[in-house]
């Protein structure tokens, strides 16, 4: 039985007076296992956090069912909620607490004895690596390391699925693979992890399976693998250009593309445009491209040559960039 069911949640915000009401969640379904590590990859307002939220209990559903073991986690009692951690986007330590106090005022709100809370906020200041702050304020920790002491926290009361809302956003890139390390290392010792991010290339590294979340819905759920198997080409060409007429029909034409697209670029004014060739290499390919390209009578103003990505299956699936 997956650990974790969520069955067509739907949730649509109420409107206020001014504001007509959200459907933030428009029907959203997938399943984790146990031990998996998955990830809901998706650009602002898709609907990240408001789906962690309902399945935190948090943000109650305007329809669907949410399992855990198989027990509708509204009506399921406090026991089996509290196999649930958070560990929210916002970051919320109490700043009157040492980093360890923090760590024990949990522990002791879940009913921990002493010894135990004790000792377990020792053993996670270890695991997250922030021991030598267990004695600091939060506000004297770097951004990583307070992050680290968000996920201690939720550890505390030894969950078994552990949600991190964009746990690395805002971090620098060393802290960033501080905590993937670290992540990996709780997903190898059992837990199950659902992680929200709009970094693509942290999906790819850390998720098992992933699902791709845009306007409330799952556009696609896979293996990163799987994910760009699906592209046509086995290597991505993108062109920055600015031309005078369409040059799609020659570039469709050469042998080798599998597939053209436009890509909306973010409003950068200056009348590029991208254009996304899906191409399985071949010889004399990036000559007769560049040909094609000066016969178009087109300035060329960039090009990029590369293995497929999961922005890439964005950008395929949406037929534009994922802003970050
Ligand atoms: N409490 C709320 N009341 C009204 N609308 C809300 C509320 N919370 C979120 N929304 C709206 O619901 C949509 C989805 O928001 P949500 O926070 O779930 O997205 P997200 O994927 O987590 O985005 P981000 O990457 O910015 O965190 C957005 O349009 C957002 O403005
Ligand atoms: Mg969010």
């Amino acid at each position: 039985m997956s650990l974790l069911v969520v069955d067509n949640l739907v949730k649509t915000y109420p409107g206020g007076r001014k504001s007509p009401p959200v459907e933030a969640v428009r029907g959203i379904s997938f399943a984790v296992e146990k031990g998996e590590l998955f990830g809901l990859l998706g650009p602002n307002g898709a609907g990240k956090s408001t789906t962690i939220g309902c399945i935190n209990t948090l943000v109650r559903p305007t329809a669907g069912r949410i399992l855990v073991d198989g027990v509708d986690i509204t009506r399921a009692p406090p026991e089996a909620k509290r196999r649930i951690a958070v560990v929210p986007q916002t970051r919320n330590l109490d700043s009157d607490l040492t980093v360890r106090e923090i760590l024990t005022y949990h522990g002791r709100y879940f009913g921990l004895p002493a010894a135990e809370r004790e000792a377990r906020a020792d053993r996670l200041l270890e695991e997250l690596k922030v021991a030598d702050k267990a004695r600091a304020k939060p506000k004297t920790l770097s951004g990583g390391q307070q992050q680290r002491v968000m996920i201690a926290r939720a550890l505390m009361h030894d969950p078994q699925l552990v949600l991190l809302d964009e746990p690395t956003t805002g971090l620098d890139p060393q802290a960033r693979r501080l905590l993937w390390d670290i992540l990996r290392g709780l997903h190898q010792r059992g837990l199950t992890l659902i992680l929200t991010t709009h970094y693509m290339e942290e999906a790819d590294r850390l998720c098992q399976r992933l699902a791709i979340v845009d306007h409330g819905r799952i556009l696609t759920l896979d293996t990163p693998a799987a994910l760009k198997k699906t592209l046509p080409g086995a290597q991505v060409l993108d062109l920055w250009v600015r031309a005078p007429r369409p040059l799609a029909p020659q570039l469709r034409a050469i042998p080798g593309v599998q597939n053209l697209e436009h890509v909306e670029v973010e409003g950068d004014g200056d009348e590029h445009e991208r254009l996304r060739l899906f191409v399985d290499p071949k010889d004399g390919l990036l000559d007769r491209v560049l040909h094609a390209v000066r016969e178009g009578g087109a300035d060329l103003h960039h090009v990029n040559l590369a293995q497929p990505s999961l922005e890439d299956v964005y950008i395929h699936l949406t037929g534009k960039e994922l802003r970050e």
